[in-house]
């Protein structure tokens, strides 16, 4: 991939699945990393440093605007400069409508869609000032087509396509390209949590490519998007789902 060699990607929900599978990559071109997550991020900074580049760990609540903050923060600290913002922590909490509380709703809201938006304001101001950048955003086969449970999930994965493509209006100009990866099923511990039935029975049984996607198989879309390959690309929704959207 052309242009990512000595670059800083910061990467939220980068101690496990879709993200830690990231930052590997990012690894692996040359890039260096901020490993942003909640959850403990240090397994995935030693694995990015074995490859031959510098991380981070950085502790981040990315629903809270001062961690967010404080996470881009500690990026200039410690590289100097941030080129690649991927927002790619988030979570589920699955009920039928029927059945969903509002406390699911707000959490799903919260980091969905809240984090990306406190994320992506706290680093614009740098990318601003260098007139460069990139933001990306993780969308969701189910943000294209709904899902059934997942009344809160859709909205925020729905949302963030929205947010993608506005700012990629409003900001292009200014040297930022702004875009959006749309996994399919991807296995992950998200996916884990899905009742083994409905899993077999429902959902993989309408995936044309029959079988689950792997985090590197999302890692390499965001790694594209990043990267020079793709710096007429801005506002685009990638889908990486083995044809299920089909
Ligand atoms: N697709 C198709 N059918 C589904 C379904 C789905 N995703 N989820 C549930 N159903 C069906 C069930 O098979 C069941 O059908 P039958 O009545 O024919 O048996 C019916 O809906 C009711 O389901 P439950 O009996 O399980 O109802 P429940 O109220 O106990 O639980 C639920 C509902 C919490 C939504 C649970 O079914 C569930 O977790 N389903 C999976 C939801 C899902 O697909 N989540 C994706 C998580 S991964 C992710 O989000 C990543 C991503 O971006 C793709
Ligand atoms: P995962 O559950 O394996 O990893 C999510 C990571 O985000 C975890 O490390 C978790 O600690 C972190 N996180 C959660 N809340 C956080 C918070 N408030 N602040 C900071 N970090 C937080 O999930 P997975 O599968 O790797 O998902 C990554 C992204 O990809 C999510 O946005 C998800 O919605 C999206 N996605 C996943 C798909 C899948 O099938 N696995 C499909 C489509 C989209």
């Amino acid at each position: 991939m052309r242009g990512l060699k000595d670059k800083v990607v910061i990467i939220t929900g980068a101690a496990g699945g879709i993200g830690k599978a990231t930052a590997l990559r990012f690894a692996e071109e040359g890039a260096n990393v901020v490993v942003a997550d909640f959850a403990d991020g240090t397994a995935t900074v030693q694995e990015v440093e074995a490859k031959g580049t510098k991380a981070v760990y950085v502790k981040v609540d990315v629903t809270k605007e001062e961690d967010a903050k404080a996470m881009v923060a500690k990026a200039l600290e410690v590289f100097g400069k941030v080129d690649v913002m991927i927002n790619n922590a988030g979570i589920t909490k699955d009920a039928m409508m029927k059945k969903m509380t509002k406390e699911a709703w707000d959490a799903v809201i919260g980091v969905n869609l809240t984090g990306v938006f406190n994320c992506t304001a706290a680093v614009l101001p740098h990318m601003l000032e260098r007139q460069s950048g990139v933001v990306l955003t993780t969308s969701s086969v189910v943000g294209l087509y709904g899902n059934l449970g997942q009344t809160n999930y859709a909205a925020t994965k729905w949302g963030v396509i929205g947010m993608t493509k506005s700012w990629a209006k409003e900001m292009a100009k200014n040297g930022i390209r702004f875009n959006c990866v749309a996994p399919g099923f991807i296995g992950t511990e998200m996916v884990k949590k899905i009742p083994e039935q409905v899993l077999n029975e429902k959902i993989i049984v309408k995936i044309p490519a029959a079988r689950l996607g792997e985090p590197e198989e999302i890692a390499a879309a965001f790694a594209f998007l990043a990267s020079d390959d793709a710096k007429y690309i801005n506002g685009a929704v990638l889908s990486v789902d083995g044809a299920c959207t089909l």
